[in-house]
């Protein structure tokens, strides 16, 4: 065989790199990869989701993809912040899916748009509107008419919208591959013909639309002709699709995972990332997306779970703030010029694989037209091992790829870094903000405040259904007459309060007076209240305030999840014994007093009446702060510490920042890390004793340069005093 030098290969590379954007080309595919315009290409995608950051740091963040050696940007079209109501849609500000894919195409990269409909990622509801859980006969995700025909009117529109903007491939447009459904495969696993008959729908469906592009279906091993079924994972290297004549993808090269209020914070060591895409790559994978290229930020209510942070951050390679995560995005970048220096062989031939030892592997694509590409690969987990090959020796360290573009030049090693790794720093520049407070009404049953609606029913109410998710909050309110003769009066045994709820979280009060704050986590989010409580002769109002901390993205029927006080709620320890209190009258109000005032806006606060200085309210549940401040000095991204806080909401200039819960205090096994091994996200963990989330993205462009309102509520009691906003800088080594 021929071996070509580094300079042999350069022209080849250039030829082969043309732009395709731009020009109307066919896109299709084979058993090798993706064929844009008669072209088989290697293609590095990255996700960065259009709503998790604003249009003001999309041009910088598909700046640094592109940079960082990305052919393409994966995106999931967010359908519930798409279509807020039935029929009403959104397509502004954070959800300018046209603009997001615009700017793509003027950095000259190409888009895979995951429309799913369905698309789990950690997003409040999987992405599906609440409402549509409501449509009388739904079953979400199977073969059930009102749910097929709400998916076909929602991919209709976004493919629509994307033909009318020219742009898909064939139309001169950047979109070369679209997805259908979400992973889909294990729910057909447990759930059998109806889900099969729903999968081979949904595919037909897509495909009638005429996009002249690809549909992917990942995790979908049985995916109809002729949608390519994908894998989604830490590790890839083994899938086969499900046809010969289908190219081999990886949707989700999972870069880190995501974090849960009360989690540790997952990171993957970069080098096994790297190995894990040259293993994809020296298998006969062409197209490798990483899931999340830019994790960003849960703005507003739009986590899922429950429990899922603010924070998206997902360790990947550009961080939530949007600089680059060193020395992650640099390696990956040095990895990805290694790899297209590779391409023409990579999509030429298949590799030939022979062992260079005992945990040692050569693959090598060594094609007709002369191009040699190797992979040099040693798994042990612990040794470093000198191999030779082709006459040459090769030293390479555990656990890690060696790549060879011209079969003889080892030019990088997955575990030989020469990316810089400055850290990051978070510096106060701002804070001792002069607040004022408001406190939250705690409400009760014979509240006659027509602020906002109170109702009554007999029993406990599922708080979703009643919410409609309009709000974390709900009110639930009753009474409990005392006789003066209970023996607890006497002999000074306080009854016992219990509660059971399915989640996500509780306060209780007594007469006004907070008797006990609850929650679940991301294990389960039922929770059990069980305590003594003050009761005094005569009516005594109890209230609860349920909170849901974002709906459900995941499992089996996640839409079908209660949350709320389901009961049985129970007083025990009277004369009678124990007496239920689930049955009886009950009164519910939507939402805090303060959400109903829109204390979170110029307006809406300037209508209530704050209290400042002496009267401040500090470490008191339920209360509202408010300061303004001047936008700090630069460039750098923005960040609030929020470590004197229990658990809320922040508003700035009336965006919300999202909930902030750096209460939860995170607990587990930080044990060291080490690159070498199979990664999941239950290794290499950070912020052991400490909140899983304190800093809360606040992107520049929502500031002024004064005058800036920052609202926050804080449902605990915490310290607003202690609250700063700090920059993110990279401190050079
Ligand atoms: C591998 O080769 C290098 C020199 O090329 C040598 O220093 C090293 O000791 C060798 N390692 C092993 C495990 O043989
Ligand atoms: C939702 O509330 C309605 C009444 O408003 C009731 O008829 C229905 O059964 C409730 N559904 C669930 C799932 O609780
Ligand atoms: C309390 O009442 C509810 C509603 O009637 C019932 O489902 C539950 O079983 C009762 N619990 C007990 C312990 O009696």
């Amino acid at each position: 065989m021929l071996k070509a030098n580094l300079n042999m290969l350069l022209p080849i590379l250039l030829l082969s790199y043309y732009s395709v954007c731009c020009v109307k080309a066919t896109v299709t595919y084979d058993h090798k990869a993706i064929i844009v315009d008669g072209q088989r290409r290697i293609l590095i995608s990255g996700s960065i989701h259009y709503p998790r950051s604003t249009p003001q740091m999309w041009p910088d963040l598909i700046n640094k993809a592109k940079e960082g050696g990305l052919d393409v940007i994966q995106t999931y079209v967010f359908w519930n912040g798409h279509e807020p109501s039935p029929g009403n849609y959104y397509f502004e500000d954070r959800y300018d899916l046209i603009g997001f894919i615009k700017l793509v195409q003027q950095a000259g990269l190409l888009v895979h748009l995951r429309i799913g409909p369905y698309i789990c990622a950690e997003w409040n509801f999987g992405g599906f509107p609440v409402w549509l859980k409501y449509i009388p006969g739904i079953e979400f995700r199977t073969d059930n008419e009102p749910f097929k025909a709400a998916m076909r009117t929602f991919t209709e529109k976004i493919v629509n919208m994307m033909k009318a903007e020219k742009l898909f491939q064939t139309q001169g447009g950047p979109i070369i591959l679209s997805q259908i459904e979400n992973e889909l495969g294990l729910v057909e696993w447990n759930n059998g013909a109806p889900v099969k008959a729903y999968a081979e729908w949904a595919a037909q469906m897509a495909i009638s639309l005429g996009t002249g592009v690809p549909w992917v279906m990942c995790k979908q091993d049985d995916a109809p002709d002729p949608v390519i079924n994908t894998c989604n994972g830490f590790y890839c290297e083994n899938f086969i699709p499900n046809k010969d004549y289908k190219p081999k993808i990886w949707t989700e090269a999972w870069t880190g995972w995501f974090t849960a209020f009360g989690g540790l914070v997952p990171n993957r060591p970069v080098e096994d990332l790297a190995l894990s895409v040259a293993r994809f790559i020296q298998n006969g994978g062409s197209f490798i997306n990483y899931y999340m290229y830019h994790g960003g930020t849960n703005f507003g209510r739009t986590a899922g779970g429950p429990f899922i942070t603010t924070s998206y951050d997902y360790d990947a390679p550009i961080d939530e703030f949007g600089l680059p995560r060193e020395p992650k995005w640099g390696h990956l970048r040095d990895l990805h010029k290694a790899i297209k220096l590779c391409e023409s062989a990579l999509v030429s031939t298949d590799p030939t694989v022979t062992s260079l030892g005992r945990s040692q592997e050569a693959h090598v694509f060594a094609s007709m037209s002369g191009g040699c590409a190797a992979f040099l690969a040693n798994y042990d987990t612990t040794y470093s091992t000198n191999v030779t090959f082709h006459n040459m020796q090769y030293q390479l360290p555990p656990w890690s790829v060696s790549i060879l573009p011209d079969c003889r030049t080892s030019i990088f090693n997955t575990a030989k870094i020469a990316a810089q790794s400055p850290q990051k720093k978070m510096i106060p520049v701002a804070g001792a903000f002069s607040w004022q407070s408001y406190n939250e009404q705690i409400s009760s049953s014979s509240d006659d405040d027509n602020t906002f609606l109170t109702f009554t029913a007999d029993g406990l109410l599922e708080q979703i259904n009643v919410t409609r998710d309009a709000s974390d909050y709900l009110w639930y309110m009753t009474d409990v007459t005392i006789d003066s003769n209970e023996g607890f009066l006497k002999n000074g045994q306080d009854p016992i309060l219990t509660i059971w709820s399915a989640g996500h979280a509780l306060h209780v009060f007594i007469n006004g007076q907070l008797s006990g704050t609850v929650y679940g986590g991301i294990e389960s989010p039922r929770l059990t209240f069980s305590e003594n409580v003050k009761l005094s002769v005569g009516v005594n109002k109890i209230s609860l305030l349920s909170i849901a901390v974002g709906l459900p993205n995941v499992g089996a029927h996640f839409e079908k999840w209660n949350a709320g006080v389901l009961g049985p709620v129970m007083l025990s320890g009277l004369n009678e014994g124990m007496r239920n209190i689930s049955m009886q009258k009950w009164s519910y109000k939507i939402g805090l007093k303060g959400e109903a005032l829109n204390l979170h806006t110029v307006c809406g606060s300037s209508s209530a009446k704050w209290v400042e200085g002496s009267l401040l309210a500090i470490k008191q549940p339920l209360t509202w702060y408010k300061t303004t401040f001047n936008a700090p000095e630069g460039n750098d991204p923005l960040a609030l510490d929020m470590s004197t806080m229990g658990k809320g909401m922040v508003w700035i200039n009336g965006q919300s920042i999202g909930r902030h819960w750096p209460g939860y205090i995170a607990h587990g096994d930080c044990a060291a890390c080490n690159y070498a091994g199979f990664y999941d996200e239950t290794k290499c963990l950070t912020n052991c004793g400490e909140p899983s989330q304190r800093w809360y993205h606040v992107p520049r462009s929502w500031l002024k340069a004064s005058e800036n309102l920052m609202v926050v509520f804080e449902e605990w009691g915490g310290d607003p005093t202690g609250i700063s906003i700090v920059r993110r800088t990279t401190a050079s080594v």
